[in-house]
């Protein structure tokens, strides 16, 4: 089958039909184009689980913030298509704001998510998880997937979207995959184009202090004392700290800076600026690092 590429909600379900109506399974990979090897990464997950693959490329206006990056965030649809098509994806969802917000921004819905939108990266960025709930959710209603792959780089976000799935008992499976990094450790990130030549050489850094928080929450620091020792390491190499947290994955929101010890789902977690780029990661005992 060759790529389907729908601008419309209409379009989508013309591409769908014939999938839908043979009982086929879809799967839904969402993005906001500038593909990577990460991005691709959940194509195949998606691929090896679905009869149908369906890709979206929508940079979301409602999950930034109005100081950020919204405007320069890197549009490459022509590549995009090229890399999605050659790795076998059936339709890609491409809306313009108005198609995908067809109210306008202002009067669209948006979906609070208590607690977690608030803490971590939502402390920072707020808004933007209610901004990611609410496309997410317009995603799923538009092309009603089976399956739906995220990447655990955005381990937040992740969350925000299984909890979308439990509250609103969407029939989803919601699969998150691995983080893709560079040789050198650094998440794969539409976002680090923006990095200098020195600060692209710092940034490893970030992996690697969330690396040594976890051995040493391993070998019984209390947390709070690890947080703060890996904050120290990441402003001596130039990094402004949004956050660096440790907390088990089941329970992202719960800050326990007294606690010893590592549950099997324990995640290091960090967001740093280098210059004006924003570095988010994370690393988790249970991807056995
Ligand atoms: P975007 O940043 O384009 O990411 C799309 C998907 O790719 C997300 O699930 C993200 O977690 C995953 N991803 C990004 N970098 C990755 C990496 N290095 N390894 C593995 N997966 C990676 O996240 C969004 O877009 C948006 O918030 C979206 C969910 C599309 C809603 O607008």
């Amino acid at each position: 089958m060759t790529l389907s590429v729908c601008r419309s909600v209409a379009e989508l379900s013309a591409a769908l039909m014939a999938a839908r109506a043979g009982g086929q399974s879809i799967g839904l990979v969402p993005t906001m184009g500038n593909l990577h090897a990460g991005h691709l990464s959940l194509v195949a997950a998606a691929r090896g689980r679905c009869d149908t693959v369906v890709a979206s490329i929508f940079v979301n206006p409602t999950q930034f913030g109005p100081n950020e990056d919204f405007q320069r965030y890197p549009r490459t649809p022509e590549q995009d298509l090229a890399q999605l098509e050659a790795h076998g994806v059936d339709a890609v969802f491409m809306p313009d704001v108005d198609e995908m917000y067809p109210l306008g921004e202002r009067d669209a819905i948006r979906l609070e998510v208590p607690g977690l939108s608030e803490v971590l990266c939502g402390a920072h960025r707020p808004g933007h998880f209610a901004g990611v709930a609410s496309v997410v959710l317009r995603l799923f209603l538009d092309v009603r997937p089976d399956v739906a792959v995220f990447g655990r780089k955005d381990l937040q976000q992740l969350a925000v979207i299984r909890r979308l799935v439990e509250d609103f008992r969407l029939p989803i499976d919601v699969v998150g995959m691995p983080t893709c990094r560079e040789s050198d450790g650094l998440a794969m990130s539409s976002r680090n184009q923006y990095l200098s030549e020195s600060e692209r050489a710092q940034a490893p850094v970030l992996h690697a202090v969330l690396s040594q928080m976890l051995a040493a929450a391993q070998q019984g620091d209390p947390w709070g004392d690890v947080c703060t020792v890996g904050r120290q390491c990441l402003q001596d190499a130039g990094f402004k700290v949004d956050y660096v947290a440790l907390r088990p994955e089941s329970d992202l929101v719960s800050d326990e800076p007294q606690r010893i010890g590592a549950p099997d789902d324990l995640v290091a977690l960090a967001a740093a600026r280098l210059g004006s780029t924003r570095l988010i990661d994370n690393v988790a005992l249970s991807e056995g690092v």
